[in-house]
């Protein structure tokens, strides 16, 4: 090889930096890679990036962030179903998520858990099946939740709040897609069907990047919001949270082994069309678009199968 040939050979797969923005995708060779995504100049939010640089190895492992560049042709969930072991939700955790649904403030965090054929990308439909489309003898319908994601990087069995950080990899934004006629009318009331109301294929989009912890210290400073075909329905903090992101990894880490791709679903603000007066539930056609500030959106469209 020439010197120039062995130069441009050495960068193409030199360690960039860690990454920033871990996010999996189809380039224009119809190839899947992983990527460090490329932000365009007016935004932070990957779901506009256009390019990324590849990553080697494994984003739950080791890797290596390299300085060849591809365009991104479509992007996927951060990562494939079959990487993430669990999906864990946190039921009440901003209180006045919980006044606006008339509930009481939980003393311990309040845990369900979807299968992960729930995951969805960050753009594709929200597949809603004829069971769930059939609305007219509910008292509430199809509705949003916008939550912070934790993925988590390092297995975790009882480890404390301060150890938390160690045993995270990044954040990301994810849709709690809901149906409050299954999760609540058809509730053993008072306890509500989570599962039902909650864990149909597809009713969890989530991505488009794993923001890394370096990008977030601080995941309880971020504005969280959802706008449904464009208006704003749900605007608050993640500093609202009742159970910290390091409180939540904990907890369920007492007696149950958190695992490498494991994904924490942390809870919705108030905004919810479930605490409305005149709710404006979800059908075929809308568009919802779940946001977190610094971390990205997903933006999926409602659509009955
Ligand atoms: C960023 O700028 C481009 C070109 O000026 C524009 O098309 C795009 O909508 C902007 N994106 C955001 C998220 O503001
Ligand atoms: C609680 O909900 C009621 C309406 O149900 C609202 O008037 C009140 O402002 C809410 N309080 C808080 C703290 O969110
Ligand atoms: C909460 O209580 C208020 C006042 O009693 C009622 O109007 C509202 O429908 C209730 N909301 C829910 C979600 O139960
Ligand atoms: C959990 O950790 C605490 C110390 O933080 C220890 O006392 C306890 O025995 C541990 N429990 C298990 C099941 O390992
Ligand atoms: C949320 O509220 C803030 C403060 O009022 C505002 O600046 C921001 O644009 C709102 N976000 C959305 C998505 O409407």
């Amino acid at each position: 090889m020439r010197v120039s040939n062995i130069l441009t050979f050495l960068t193409s797969f030199a360690l960039v930096a860690n990454a920033d923005r871990l996010v999996r995708f189809i380039s224009t060779d119809n190839r899947e890679y992983y990527g460090d995504a490329i932000l365009p100049r007016n935004s932070t939010d990957s779901a506009h990036s256009t390019h990324a640089n590849v990553i080697r190895g494994d984003i739950l492992g080791d890797y290596t962030v390299t300085s060849q560049i591809k365009e991104i042709k479509t992007l996927l969930a951060p990562l494939p179903a079959e990487r993430v072991r669990a999906v864990r939700c946190v039921g009440l955790n901003y209180v006045a998520h919980i006044n606006e649904t008339n509930q009481t403030i939980p003393s311990f965090p309040i845990l369900f858990y979807k299968p992960i054929t729930a995951l969805n990308t960050p753009f594709d439909p929200i597949p809603v099946s004829e069971g769930y489309q059939t609305q007219g003898d509910f008292l509430s319908k199809m509705d949003y939740e916008t939550e912070l994601v934790i993925v988590i990087k390092k297995k975790a069995f009882n480890i404390t709040d301060e150890e938390a950080f160690d045993h995270i990899l990044g954040y990301t934004v994810g849709h709690d897609v809901s149906h409050r006629g299954w999760q609540i009318d058809r509730g053993g009331l008072p306890q509500p069907q989570f599962a039902m109301g909650k864990g149909a294929d597809g009713w969890a989009p989530w991505g488009p990047a794993i923001v890394t912890k370096d990008v977030v210290p601080d995941p309880q400073a971020l504005n969280i919001w959802t706008k449904v075909n464009g208006v704003t329905q749900q605007n608050s903090s993640t500093a609202n949270m009742i159970f910290p992101v390091k409180h939540l990894v904990s907890f369920f880490s007492m007696g149950t082994t958190l695992l490498p791709g494991d994904v924490i679903f942390t809870g919705t603000p108030n905004g919810v069309n479930l605490g409305k007066a005149d709710p404006d539930w979800l059908v075929e056609g809308d568009v919802v678009e779940v946001g977190l500030e610094n971390v990205g959106t997903c933006t999926n469209e409602i659509k009955y199968v």
